[in-house]
């Protein structure tokens, strides 16, 4: 089902008043003077091509939704866990009726119909050729092509909006915003395996995973983070694992994946498949599906027994994680975490797009829901192979309402991975629920990396997890899979499991993290302090692990058990 189906309403009483000519006074709304680095002009936009527009209207309430999470999100508060409804929170994003009614009339005087993308309203979508782009916006959308990898893409350098219309609309996406020239899948190959038998278990960590060239599998996380391998029984619990560019888990190498590392689970246990905004079902791309393999055998090998939901999710980026937040908020009952393993630099992503994004998080947390993120793999130079000369910070990890995820390797003294990204943010402020953990950092930071980095800005990662050598199957090899995007599943199965035991015991679900993590649950991380992240160009060093919160590893690797007594169970 296309996403916009859910919502589609036609604006048919506006209809257009024969021979009046409308004449609008635009104003610039966003601009920039060049396309990022690696993009090149092609050349004008074949004037047939069709651009699906996003319309953001301005939402009427953003400090009440952020309100309205932290006092459902935060453990001291009288109404923690008591999660708003979809209705409660569409209200509010719901644009004001003026916004809606003035938008509305806009485009029906262009003779356009807009569908409602988002339960609150707030986002409006409607398919136009690039000619009546440019006159809807006094745009003039081109190619770009991103010399590296021939990406083409529909942009424009500036684009306006009637001047009456600025207090209505936030945005219009796409526009000025590109997308990544170089993907978004931060998982990395290490090594091929050549052995394929099963570790067995020992409690000689060292001599059982993650030492040389020998695998972590399930087993190894259940030991080392004391995960318990009985299944979870609550009907009402959920993992969703998203993802884009047409990532597909192979059913055929979970079951193995599954009867070689989990011999005590039926290999025939699966995921519920959906698509998102025509997201594909089917994939050949074997070295694209390592991802997807990835994120669903260790979600559904190490969170025994708990739903698991696989998001295929359609479209650019940019919009696949608009269409993806939208989606799950449409639910009545969205799952209660939500796993992704894909990012962006931040710096590639306009403000007013991860506001937007930010927002919507914040919905989704305000719902109940604990939205985890990878960190990066590209160290402080943010997502792999971008080049810096000051650290970039990732995005969505840098939103305050996300938990990121950053990674660790060696076992059984677990150390800072060298590719796991975290700093901080250049366009949110450093949030109040982090601000001990983060202050005692840069007083041992002192006068290092100075100038290269924000440190008003939310820090980044949350927590971190082992993110090297996972042993996966992929295309019916067995494969070692190493980055932040391994650390993922892991996390998010902890928290699914901490689910099932709180659901189970008639209480709500964690939701949005940070405040419980950097509170109660703070000393349910061992802190890692060892290692430290790659920096602009190689050899180089970023930032250093050290006692309690760094942004490597943020508070460090979780303990189930001591998790469970912070969550009062
Ligand atoms: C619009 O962009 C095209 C390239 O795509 C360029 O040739 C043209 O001069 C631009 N038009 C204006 C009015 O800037
Ligand atoms: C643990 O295993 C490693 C690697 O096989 C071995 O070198 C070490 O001696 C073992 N330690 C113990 C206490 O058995
Ligand atoms: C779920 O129920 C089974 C059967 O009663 C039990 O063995 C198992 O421990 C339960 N799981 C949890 C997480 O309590
Ligand atoms: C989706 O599938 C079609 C054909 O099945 C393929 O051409 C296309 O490249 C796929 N899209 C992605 C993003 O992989
Ligand atoms: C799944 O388990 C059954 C036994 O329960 C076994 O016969 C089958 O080969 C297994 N499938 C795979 C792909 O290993
Ligand atoms: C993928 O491979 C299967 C058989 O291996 C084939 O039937 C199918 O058409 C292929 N799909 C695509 C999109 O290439
Ligand atoms: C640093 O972060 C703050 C938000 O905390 C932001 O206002 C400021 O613009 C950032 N500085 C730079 C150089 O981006
Ligand atoms: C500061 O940098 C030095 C290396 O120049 C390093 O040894 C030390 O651990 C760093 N301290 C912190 C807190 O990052």
């Amino acid at each position: 089902m296309r996403l916009h189906t859910l919502f589609s309403v036609l604006f048919g009483c506006y209809g257009l008043v024969s021979g009046r000519v409308f004449s609008r006074n635009f104003q610039l709304h966003e601009a920039r003077d060049a396309a990022p680095s690696g993009f090149v002009l092609s050349g004008p936009a074949d004037s047939d091509a069709t651009i699906r527009l996003r319309i953001a209207l301005v939402q009427n309430n953003v400090d009440g939704l952020v309100d309205a999470l932290y006092s459902v999100s935060d453990p001291t508060s009288e109404s923690y866990g008591q999660h708003l409804s979809r209705d409660e929170v569409a209200s509010f994003v719901a644009p004001a009726s003026e916004s809606t009614s003035a938008v509305q009339a806009w485009l029906n005087e262009n003779g356009l119909n807009a569908d409602v993308l988002s339960p609150g309203g707030d986002w409006l979508g409607v398919d136009v050729p690039s000619s009546t782009a440019n006159d809807l916006l006094s745009a003039n959308f081109s190619v770009f092509t991103h010399e590296q990898t021939g990406l083409q893409t529909i942009r424009t350098l500036a684009y306006s909006i009637p001047a009456e219309l600025t207090a209505h609309i936030d945005f219009v996406h796409p526009t000025t915003t590109f997308p990544s020239g170089t993907g978004h899948a931060p998982v990395f190959v290490s090594s091929t395996s050549t052995s394929t038998s099963p570790v067995q278990r020992s409690d000689n960590t060292s001599a059982v995973c993650g030492s040389g060239n020998m695998p972590v599998t399930p087993w190894c996380l259940q030991y080392i983070y004391n995960i318990p391998s009985d299944p979870a029984n609550s009907t009402s619990n959920g993992i969703a694992v998203t993802a884009y560019g047409g990532a597909i888990p192979q059913e055929s190498d979970l079951q193995r994946f599954l009867t070689e590392y989990r011999p005590d689970m039926s290999n025939s246990t699966t995921f519920t498949f959906q698509s998102v905004n025509g997201g594909n079902s089917t994939s050949n791309n074997s070295q694209l599906n390592v991802e997807a393999n990835l994120d669903v055998q260790y979600a559904i090998g190490l969170a025994t027994g708990v739903p698991v939901t696989f998001l295929s999710v359609g479209g650019e980026f940019d919009d696949a994680l608009l269409d993806t937040a939208n989606y799950l908020l449409s639910l009545e009952s969205p799952p209660p975490v939500v796993a992704t393993s894909y990012g962006d630099n931040e710096n590639a992503i306009s403000q007013k797009l991860a506001y937007n994004l930010c927002n919507a998080y914040a919905q989704l947390g305000a719902r109940g829901v604990s939205v985890i993120f990878a960190s990066g793999d590209g160290g402080v130079s943010g997502n792999k192979n971008s080049e810096c000369t000051t650290f970039v910070p990732t995005f969505p990890s840098g939103c305050p309402y996300v938990t990121s995820v950053g990674a660790t390797t060696l076992l059984p003294n677990e150390q800072a991975a060298a590719f796991s990204s975290g700093g901080f943010s250049n366009y949110w402020p450093q949030p109040s629920y982090q601000s001990a953990a983060v202050s005692a950092f840069l007083t041992q930071l002192g006068g290092n990396s100075s100038g290269l980095y924000n440190a008003s800005g939310r820090a980044f990662p949350d927590v971190a997890a082992y993110g090297t050598l996972y042993d996966i199957y992929n295309s019916r090899a067995a494969l070692e899979v190493s980055g932040t995007s391994a650390a993922v599943p892991t996390v998010a199965s902890i928290v699914a499991l901490l689910n099932d035991r709180l659901l189970t015991a008639g209480r709500a679900t964690l939701g949005w993290l940070n405040p419980w993590l950097y509170g109660a649950a703070s000393g349910a991380f061992a802190s890692v302090t060892a290692g430290n992240n790659l920096a602009c160009s190689g050899g180089t060093t970023g930032f250093y692990a050290t006692s309690g919160w760094d942004p490597i590893t943020g508070l460090g690797t979780p303990d189930f058990d001591k998790l469970l007594t912070a969550a009062g169970l």
